[in-house]
């Protein structure tokens, strides 16, 4: 079976082609990180007008690459939800029309699940059943996955996701837009120890999360060491280190957790977050020290593309799900 898959559920506009049998045949991406940039975040109507403009383009430029006449598919699947409304209308409203055209099935797919099955797109994918870390912009989650659609959430974020926690302190810290990467890119120059941030919630009993506590302690250290209303470079770098050793150190302590409680042996982390080296390396410690393997998607799959939600709606598809018509979309959905 070879599937259209679409992606606009934020600000990348992400489209690429899965066949069942050959597997990724080809992937495209647009990232619109430049023109939000100048807002500070993303500004959805901004983010709606530019996956109209973009969205077709790279249709047509996905089927060249792959050397697939356009529109030879049996079936178009695209992110449903959750995500922006009207971006996620756009992507909805494209696939619908072109599998009507086509005269194949189309099929809404969660965004998370697309993030959860992402590593299955490498040459040596993880074996069900897994526990996942899903820790992206928007959401921070522990999954025991049993196989597709099998999903029983072991915790979540009681208030920020852990990318969010991520932006949110490098806005407050006056780093540029996307905050982020970029936050932990400045606390690879820091040294750990200098500062030392709670561990939110490791104390509880369970898998939760918290994180919108760690950008006030960030907030009241860099008041604290400000000079002139001004924090030097090297102090900057060091409570940046601090801040993501903390965020790291409290996923790594949620996944033993949920790898001694389910008796899994493999972990996948995946969303924008997994690209975090030092929580790559953290948890590839972890792991080895329980005898587990740890899996991640390639970098370019870590964030939002179109190649996930490709290979999650090809696997719905092959398992015999359908969807009436109607073009509807989720800004909130639960996995
Ligand atoms: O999965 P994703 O592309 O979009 C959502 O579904 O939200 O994740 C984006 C998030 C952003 O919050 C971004 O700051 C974060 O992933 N992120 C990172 C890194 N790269 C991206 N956070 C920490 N370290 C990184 N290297
Ligand atoms: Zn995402």
């Amino acid at each position: 079976m070879r599937v259209l898959g679409i992606e606009t559920s934020c600000d990348e506009t992400g489209v690429a082609l899965y066949d069942s049998e050959r597997g990724l045949l080809a992937h495209t991406l647009f990232s619109q990180v430049a023109m939000h940039a100048e807002f500070g975040g993303v500004v959805p109507e901004l983010a709606s007008r530019d996956h109209v403009r973009k969205l077709v383009p790279l249709i047509r430029k996905v089927f060249d690459m792959a050397e697939v006449p356009f529109g030879e598919v049996d079936g178009v699947v695209y992110t449903a939800g959750p995500g922006l409304i009207g971006a996620l209308m756009v992507g909805a409203s494209v696939a619908r029309s072109l599998a009507w055209t086509w005269d194949v099935p189309a099929l809404g797919v969660h965004h998370m699940e697309g993030h959860l099955l992402a590593p299955m797109l490498e040459d040596r994918p993880p074996r069900f059943p897994f526990v996942a870390l899903l820790v992206s912009g928007g959401h921070t989650m522990l999954v025991d996955v049993q196989g597709v659609g099998q999903y029983r959430i072991l915790g979540e974020s009681l208030d920020d996701a852990a990318g969010e926690a991520f932006d949110k302190t490098a806005k407050m810290m006056g780093l540029p837009y996307p905050g982020g990467p970029m936050l932990s890119k400045l606390a690879d120059q820091g040294k750990p120890g200098v500062f030392e941030f709670p561990r939110p919630m490791v104390d509880r009993p369970g898998m939760d999360f918290s994180f919108s506590g760690l950008k006030t302690a960030v907030r009241l250290k860099v008041a604290e060491h400000a000079v002139d209303e001004t924090v030097p470079e090297e102090v900057m770098a060091d409570i940046a280190c601090g801040f993501q050793e903390a965020v790291i150190d409290t996923m790594v302590i949620k996944c033993r957790r949920a790898l001694k409680e389910t008796g899994h042996r493999a972990l996948v982390i995946a969303g924008g977050v997994s690209a975090n080296r030092r929580l790559r390396e953290k948890l590839a410690a972890m792991a080895e020290e329980r005898h587990c393997k740890l899996f991640y998607p390639r970098l370019e799959f870590c964030t939002d593309n179109g190649a996930m939600i490709a290979y999650a709606g090809c696997q719905r598809l092959l398992a015999g799900q359908r969807s009436d018509l109607g073009i509807e979309v989720r800004a909130r959905w639960p996995l």
